[in-house]
């Protein structure tokens, strides 16, 4: 969990090789749904394009039945989901169901001027989703991704003006959820401030002190 732009994308993927966990990213698996021109696509891109959070019915239905089914084994990373408080029902009643469980809420942090000077300097990759930075993290030839060599572009909910309302969606919705995982459950935050290595290095201390470092442990599922 953490505020737009705080760099859990970033991480997730880092985690995700030095973990070795599946890492989910529900606002990529929207923005493909959107490329495709899925009917959940279709009603998706108005959202996004807002900066606002997608309808919790249509989210859920497609988070759990795709996430979360019981065919899929080992743990999974879930990044930007949940983000209020009915989808953390719905979450925990799914995770029952298949009887798995919550081990870790990780929450990354990091200040507002921090937050929209990474959103703000973000170009994406519109075929293999790969994120750059303009300041921080530029591509080896400029404009093109290091992966695929495609032409990369700012994400249409990246400018300024929709980035503050998406930071202003945050504070109204989902810090309300992390309150209440505060009260239930062990909330690691996380100082998103710094290099991406520092981070990834915070992270995997907040995971040791969680008891998820351990080798023989198998996580089923972190937020
Ligand atoms: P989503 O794509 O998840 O957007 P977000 O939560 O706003 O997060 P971001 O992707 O902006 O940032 P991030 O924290 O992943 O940062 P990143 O690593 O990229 O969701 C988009 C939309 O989908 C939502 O607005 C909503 O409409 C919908 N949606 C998604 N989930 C939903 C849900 N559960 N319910 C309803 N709707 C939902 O890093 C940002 C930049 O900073 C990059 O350029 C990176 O290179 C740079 N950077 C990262 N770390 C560092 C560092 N340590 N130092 C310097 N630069 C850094």
């Amino acid at each position: 969990m953490g505020p737009p732009g705080v760099g859990k994308g970033t991480q997730a993927i880092r985690l995700q090789y030095l973990v070795g966990i599946r890492h989910v990213s529900i606002g990529d698996v929207l923005r493909r749904h959107i490329a495709e021109g899925t009917p959940l696509g279709v009603v998706a891109r108005t959202y996004l394009r807002k900066g606002e959070l997608v309808p919790d019915d249509l989210l859920t239905r497609m988070i759990i039945g795709q996430v979360l089914s019981p065919t899929r084994a080992g743990g999974v990373l879930l990044d930007g989901f949940p983000r209020t408080i009915d989808q953390a029902d719905t979450l925990d009643a799914a995770l029952a169901r298949y009887g798995r469980r919550i081990d870790a809420v990780l929450c990354l942090t990091a200040p507002p001027e921090t937050l929209l000077r990474r959103i703000t300097g973000r170009r994406v990759c519109p075929a293999c989703l790969a994120a750059y930075h303009l300041d921080t993290a530029p591509p080896q030839v400029p404009g093109a991704c290091d992966n695929c060599g495609e032409r990369l572009v700012q994400r249409s909910d990246d400018s300024h003006r929709i980035a503050l309302h998406r930071l202003a969606v945050y504070t109204s919705q989902t810090q309300l959820l992390l309150d209440r995982y505060e009260q239930t459950s062990t909330v690691h935050r996380v100082d998103g401030t710094g290099s991406v290595a520092d981070v990834t290095a915070r992270l995997l201390a907040a995971l040791y002190l969680a008891g998820l470092g351990e080798q023989d442990r198998q996580p089923t599922a972190w937020v």
